[in-house]
């Protein structure tokens, strides 16, 4: 049995996919031992919707070494599942080859400091981009920089807005998020 830390940020609608990929074995054999947010958000409600054991760790002095303090000893992948603080270097070390992200574009195009959320969509848009997409990937101190797992395309329409492509973009990682987490656990 593999144990899974999820970090999130938001609605956690990743988060969702991940609680209901377990449940259904589409990611087999793992269990999520805990969920921990940097805010007040959505995310925990899923936790606490679940009976997941949960924590929240504000950002502010000391935030990454408070974090490390919470990772369970028996975790096997920390998962970043719309996590918007940066972890510092030490933590990235320390679980180096044990965290991975998803990020809402196709990486490496559109990704470092700023670009998050709904900056990512803006950004693609302005740049005119005929496409667009999802990237999970392994997680250095290098911001949106470590080794990719999986990537999945949308197509960029003409008349596309921010809106209209963050739901492209989410369903997307649906599809590919539980994949890139299976393919990190089984190997
Ligand atoms: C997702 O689109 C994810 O790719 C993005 O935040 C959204 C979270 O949605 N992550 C980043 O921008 C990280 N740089 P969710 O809370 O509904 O899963």
């Amino acid at each position: 049995m593999k144990n899974i830390t999820v970090l999130v940020s938001g609605g956690g609608t990743n988060l969702q996919r991940i609680i209901d990929c377990i449940d259904s074995k589409e990611i087999s054999d793992a269990k999520i031992n805990l969920i921990v947010a940097d805010r007040e958000c959505f995310g925990l409600e899923r936790a606490k919707n679940h009976q997941i054991s949960h924590q929240l760790i504000k950002r502010g002095k000391d935030f990454s070494e408070n974090l490390e303090n919470a990772i369970p000893e028996n975790t096997d992948l920390i998962i970043l599942a719309g996590f918007l603080s940066i972890l510092n270097k030490e933590f990235c070390e320390k679980f180096e080859g044990k965290i991975i992200n998803i990020h809402p574009a196709l990486l490496p195009k559109f990704g470092g400091k700023g670009m998050w959320g709904n900056h990512v969509h803006q950004a693609v848009i302005e740049a005119k981009e005929q496409e667009s997409g999802a990237t999970v990937h392994f997680v250095t101190s290098g911001i949106d920089e470590g080794e990719i797992i999986l990537q999945g395309k949308v197509k960029v329409d003409v008349d596309e807005n921010i809106e209209t492509l963050a739901k492209k973009i989410h369903q997307i990682e649906y599809e590919i998020f539980p994949k890139a987490i299976e393919k990190v656990l089984r190997y």
